[in-house]
């Protein structure tokens, strides 16, 4: 059992490699942007209040984000967490490490995706995903084989983020180089981080995390 963070800006890759681990090891995939998504689309008032900020590229606030992971953190995972943006801020780095303490539970590592900025436009732009199972694909690198169909579930379900557009990436990137880029001097410090190149293709950064999680 491992709980792990993988850190890096929007389109790294994280959610990609996130289902991936789900599969391989039997890992739960923490993502808060899901939950968000998710909780817009049951009309709850954090969805409500959480679409606004979303769509412009911004970061919902620390208290939302930290109580919808301490409350799937209640339900625990056998094979241990994968937590996928997030933390993305010092004080949501600070909270995770206290829930984790409370329960008796260890962070066993932080993996920095590492990808440059021109490199994450053209992916986030390219993107979209199943609605139905969250698989995720690329125009370019990585389409469903029929067009129209999700090739992991059949579904018809196939979007495109309303945030998935330049102008607000460039909010997207200046939050994260602002708030969440000062986590990996955070983790560094606490000898928990190693970072992976995620500008190489999805195997081989795949191949590059298992590494990291078997000397965990
Ligand atoms: P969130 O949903 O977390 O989005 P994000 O961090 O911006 O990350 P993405 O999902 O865009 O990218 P990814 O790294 O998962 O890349 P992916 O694997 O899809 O957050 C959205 C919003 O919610 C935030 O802006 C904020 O408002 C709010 N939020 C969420 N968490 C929060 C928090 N903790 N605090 C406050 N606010 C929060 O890949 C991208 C594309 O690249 C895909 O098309 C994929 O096929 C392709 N690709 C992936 N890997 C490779 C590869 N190795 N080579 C080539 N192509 C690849």
């Amino acid at each position: 059992m491992a709980n792990i963070i993988l850190l890096g800006p929007p389109g790294a890759g994280k959610g990609t490699q996130a289902k991936r681990l789900e599969e391989a090891r039997g890992m739960v995939q923490l993502s808060t942007g899901d939950m968000l998504r998710e909780a817009k689309t049951s009309g709850t008032e954090v969805g409500r209040r959480a679409a606004e900020v979303m769509e412009r590229g911004q970061l919902v606030t620390d208290d939302i984000v930290i109580g919808l992971i301490a409350e799937r953190l209640e339900k625990g995972a056998p094979g241990g967490f994968i937590f996928d943006g997030f933390p993305r801020t010092l004080p949501q780095a600070d909270a995770l490490a206290d829930l984790l303490q409370v329960k008796g539970q260890a962070l066993d590592a932080v993996i920095e995706m590492q990808v440059d900025d021109t490199s994450l436009v053209a992916r986030i732009t390219g993107r979209y995903t199943c609605g139905n199972c969250g698989a995720v694909y690329h125009d370019i690198t990585h389409p469903v084989k029929v067009a129209g169909i999700c090739d992991v579930c059949g579904s018809h379900d196939l979007r495109r983020r309303a945030d998935d557009n330049e102008d607000a990436l460039k909010t997207r990137l200046m939050e994260y180089y602002k708030k969440t880029s000062p986590l990996i001097g955070y983790y560094y410090a606490k000898g928990q981080l190693s970072a992976v190149d995620g500008l190489a293709d999805v195997e081989a950064v795949a191949d590059a995390i298992a590494k990291v999680l078997d000397k965990a």
